[in-house]
């Protein structure tokens, strides 16, 4: 469903290609980009994601498409973890997020090139996984999903957050001309990938929400799995264990 939506629409080359170019061009930027375009709001979404994690007391984890890390960051900072593997796509993402470690989470936080769909890790290998603004890119959705429930122990938690779209439809609409509009025009100036923050909303349009996600959530073998609407809609916390 969302092979469609592809970052530079280059006919014949992988989505996952693109997308790992994409990051690559737009890492110099993306972590002030990221705040000012969401108002920092996102990290009270990471924060309530990590609330749940701590229900499960893990110590191995995995960040599944960490980008440049704060989602791995937080959970160390939240968490009582032993170690954490921040797993990416893009070299530039995680070359970012090395810097950004300090001597404390440095121990714990190990950041890893590697691909969703094809983790090279042992089956019930991790405690928990979190996957923020990740999964959409994805170039085969159930794949990556499968791949991330194989490497979980069983009862494991899985939270993943998703930018979304509010259900009002006034609320939609504002949200509309700010990400459609504002959002992309604000990401170009500052990014120079005029393509990036035009995906950006239309891989999200293309995405399954809510039910439709827990569906497939459940079908690749998640048990449990819920959604909350955070901040009007605009972000999805999905919930599941294995
Ligand atoms: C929007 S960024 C999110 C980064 C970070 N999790 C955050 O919350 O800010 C999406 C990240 O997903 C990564 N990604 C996309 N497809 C991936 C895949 N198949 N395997 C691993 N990472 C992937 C991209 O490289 C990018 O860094």
């Amino acid at each position: 469903m969302n092979k469609h939506v592809t970052p530079y629409q280059t006919e014949g080359e992988a989505k996952k290609k693109q997308v790992e170019q994409m990051f690559d061009n737009i890492a110099h930027r993306y972590d002030f980009l990221n705040h000012l375009l969401s108002a920092g709001i996102d990290k009270l979404w990471r924060k309530k994601a990590i609330k749940h994690i701590a229900n499960f007391h893990p110590k191995r984890m995995m960040d599944m498409a960490t980008g440049t890390g704060d989602f791995a960051i937080d959970a160390v900072n939240g968490l009582q973890l032993e170690s954490l593997v921040a797993l990416d796509l893009s070299e530039e993402m995680l070359a970012i997020g090395r810097k950004k470690l300090n001597p404390k989470n440095a121990k714990i936080i190990e950041f890893v090139k590697g691909d969703s769909e094809n983790l090279e890790y042992p089956n019930e290998e991790f405690d928990a996984m979190t996957a923020g603004f990740g999964v959409r890119n994805f170039e085969n959705l159930e794949q990556g999903l499968q791949e991330m429930h194989r490497v979980l122990k069983p009862g494991a938690p899985l939270v993943i957050l998703e930018v979304s779209q509010p259900d009002n439809k006034f609320l939609k609409a504002i949200f509309s001309i700010y990400f459609k509009g504002i959002l992309p025009l604000i990401g170009n100036l500052f990014s120079k990938d005029p393509r990036a923050y035009t995906y950006l909303p239309e891989s999200v349009e293309a995405f399954p929400k809510g039910k439709d996600f827990t569906n497939i959530l459940e079908k690749v073998g998640f048990r449990n799995a819920k959604y909350k609407a955070l901040t009007l809609g605009i972000c999805a916390m999905y919930l599941c264990e294995k």
